[in-house]
């Protein structure tokens, strides 16, 4: 039995990995909030997800989810669906620690860590919670995969994160010219799920990317390409982002200043070597523009 922390957040990566191991046949627990999206749960349940009630914020509820578990995947984070009392050092901080100390004291095998880019790496609150997370991982008894990609597609260029194409507006951070391997939740969930069938994962960290380099300016144009109306375009400076990253009040806003500013620097990420160990078909930054622009969030 895998049991999944993160599977019913509105951008759909632990509930993409939930679905694709019910597809191969593969017993699935996943924990739920009690104030999780009523629609998500009823759709892990439909597809035979067995749902347990928890909070990164409950350790008991924790251990009680570990029970009788063989991998631990958490994708859980705050960052997109906080609720009241969530903030970024008790859930991606300590939620997720005392998850590994939870799945340590279970017996649990293995663990999956969704954390990002090793080029994410300035000084913010979010960063160092998913660094002190991996550290942890690494220094437990269980066996760990720690999946780093780089920015989504599903949220940096969407309009989770300003990039509206519904409304052919976008917010790009900085610049905009320098290159991102953009990766669509999809190919993520794809590789935390052969993770755990491929011996190569065993105590392994893979930084994750898409097929191809493109700076937000070229995404732009391919919306544009693909049948979008010509975007207008806001541009979040770097100067800004800093000042926000130093001095905004809560260390979510500082967080979220520091991960447009690690985007504006860009973050290229060569797929070759770990194609050979995974072998599949990235998404495509035009075939994602494809798909949501027939069919928008
Ligand atoms: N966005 C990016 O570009 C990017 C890049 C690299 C890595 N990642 C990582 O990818 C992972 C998945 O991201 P996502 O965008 O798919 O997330 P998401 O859709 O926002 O889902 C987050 C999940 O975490 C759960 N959660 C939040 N606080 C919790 C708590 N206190 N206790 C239990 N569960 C809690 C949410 O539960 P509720 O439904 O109850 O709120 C939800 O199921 C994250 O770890 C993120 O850091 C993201």
């Amino acid at each position: 039995m895998h049991l999944v922390v993160g599977a019913t957040g509105p951008v759909g990566l632990g509930g993409e990995i939930c679905r694709q191991l019910r597809a191969a046949g593969r017993p699935v627990r996943a924990l739920a909030r009690q104030t999780a999206n009523a629609d998500r749960v009823a759709e892990l349940a439909r597809i035979g997800v067995e749902l347990v009630h928890g909070d990164l914020k409950k350790p008991h509820s924790l251990r009680e989810a570990c029970r009788g578990i063989e991998t631990v995947i958490s994708t859980a984070s705050m960052m997109v669906s906080s609720q009241k009392g969530d903030t970024v050092e008790n859930v991606d901080g300590t939620g997720q620690t005392d998850l590994v100390d939870a799945a340590e004291a279970a017996g649990v095998r293995s663990f999956v860590y969704l954390s990002f880019s090793q080029h994410i790496d300035r000084d913010f609150p979010f960063r160092n919670a998913k660094r002190a997370v991996e550290h942890r991982l690494k220094q437990s008894r269980l066996a760990y995969t720690i999946l780093r990609p780089t920015f989504l597609m599903e949220v940096w260029l969407s309009p989770i994160a300003g990039f509206d194409f519904g409304h052919a507006h976008a917010r790009i951070y900085g610049r905009g010219r320098n290159p991102i391997s953009w990766i669509s939740m999809y190919d993520v969930a794809r590789f935390a799920v052969l993770s755990l069938d491929t011996p190569l994962a065993r105590n392994a960290t893979f930084e994750l990317g898409g097929p191809e380099a493109m700076s937000p300016l070229d995404v732009v144009r391919i919306f544009e390409e693909a049948g979008g109306p010509r975007f207008q375009l806001e541009f979040a400076s770097e100067d800004m982002l800093a000042e926000q990253q130093e001095n905004a009040p809560d260390s979510l806003q500082r967080s979220l200043a520091g991960l447009g500013l690690c985007y504006a620097a860009g973050d290229v990420i060569d797929m070759t070597a770990i194609l050979r160990s995974f072998p599949m078909v990235l998404t495509s930054v035009r075939e994602y523009a494809r798909r949501v622009l027939m069919d928008p969030m």
